[in-house]
């Protein structure tokens, strides 16, 4: 098995929590990458020999991002309405359906070389794990090859047939359906169970009620919850011991104490802040408060059409209370740990070498650069892409 020496790394970004600091910086440090796995880290004065040496000329070198939080797989795209929004219009649950119907009409090609379009942009921006979710189908059919799709391009696959209820069809129906044979034709491609527990999509009985279907089946739940209002899902998040619970824009007290006491993570998606003109979730609040945080795209052609993980970055420094050295764990160790995942977002010995090289000198740079492509490299699995 061969090994490489990438050596000349301005600052390293481990989160090994041994070498201290939230990041586990290493300045003037050296990686060595054998059979794609980290083998070995610290300062270039110490590094061992290996086969093939490789210079990053002073840059930085972080984690691959994780991006625990996506929603690829649609045909068609809400430009209008992302223009009607910014001319006033409020942002709605319903819109999905808009792309629900142009996602039933498309080819499985036409949404195959869609998805890999999206995960090539994430790709070239330094997400290197990304989850991907269905929820355009929501039909026993089109929910299964969404995840078909998907599959095809992770392992973190999400069935989201309750994402909205299907124009003209009774609630209690759909959730029946979404329980029932929707749900075991996603089961073989399918690693997670979401739920869109909001207004105008599933109340917290019948979110409760597709997540515990899910368990049952063998999946593990996540959910969408208090992304418009405040609302019932955060709790029962916390209540289910999810791993994590995504939007967390408006928290009431209660809703903090409980991700703290339950341990599950919030991920919070300023994308679709952004997008929408929403106020962004106060990741302070929970920080202070001992709640693990993630960052995610929510990339998804109706609330955020952003893959960009260092926009996420800067908006969450900016707007959202966190520090750069918080958000970059937000989107490296913390986004891992949603996806349940011990062999990504950090580099040491026997992690995934997945990396990411910035064109500055320090992680600082994503957030005090903000819309600056800094990414100059991204290696997968050992090898450079
Ligand atoms: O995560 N919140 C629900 N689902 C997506 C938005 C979907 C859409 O508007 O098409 C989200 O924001
Ligand atoms: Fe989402």
């Amino acid at each position: 098995m061969s090994s490489t020496l990438i050596h000349h790394i301005g600052e390293l970004v481990t989160n090994d929590p041994q070498r201290g600091g939230l990041l586990g910086i290493v300045e003037d440090a050296a990686l060595v990458v054998e059979g794609g796995t980290v083998a070995w880290v610290g300062a270039a004065a110490d590094a061992p020999p290996a086969d093939e040496a490789y210079d990053a000329g002073g840059r930085a070198v972080l984690p691959g991002f994780v991006d625990s939080h996506s929603h690829l797989v649609f045909a068609g795209d809400r430009a209008a309405e992302f223009a009607a929004r910014m001319a006033g219009e409020s942002y709605a649950a319903g819109g999905i359906r808009t792309t629900v119907a142009a996602t039933r009409e498309a080819t499985d090609e036409q949404l195959t070389s869609h998805v890999a379009r999206l995960v090539q942009e994430m790709h070239r921006q330094g997400t290197t794990t990304l989850e991907i979710k269905s929820g355009y189908g929501l039909t026993t059919r089109d929910e299964a090859r969404s995840l078909a799709i998907a599959r095809q391009f992770t392992d973190e696959t999400t069935f989201l047939g309750a994402h909205v209820v299907p124009e003209g069809t009774d609630p209690a129906a759909y959730v029946e359906l979404v329980t029932g044979s929707m749900l075991e034709a996603a089961l073989p491609h399918a690693r997670w169970i979401d739920a869109f527990c909001e207004r105008g999509a599933f109340d917290g009985d019948q979110a409760r009620a597709v997540l515990e279907a899910g368990r049952t089946a063998g999946l593990r739940g996540r959910l969408h919850a208090n992304q418009l209002g405040p609302g019932p899902g955060v709790r029962l998040a916390a209540e289910l011991g999810l791993l994590a619970v995504d939007h967390c824009t408006y928290l009431e007290d209660a809703d903090v104490d409980a991700l703290r006491d339950s341990g599950t993570i919030a991920t919070l998606l300023p994308g679709v802040e952004f997008s929408t003109r929403q106020p962004y979730p106060d990741a302070r609040r929970l920080l202070d408060a001992g709640v693990r945080v993630a960052l995610a795209s929510d990339c998804n052609p109706g609330s955020c059409f952003t893959s960009s993980i260092p926009l996420c970055i800067a908006l969450a420094v900016r707007e959202m209370g966190m520090t750069p050295a918080e958000a970059v764990h937000a989107v490296t160790q913390r986004g891992a740990e949603a996806l349940g995942r011990d062999d990504v977002g950090a580099l040491v010995p026997g992690h995934r070498a997945d990396l990411v090289l910035l064109d500055a000198p320090t992680h600082v740079h994503l957030a005090y650069r903000p819309g600056v492509p800094l990414v100059a490299g991204v290696w997968l699995a050992g090898r450079p892409t």
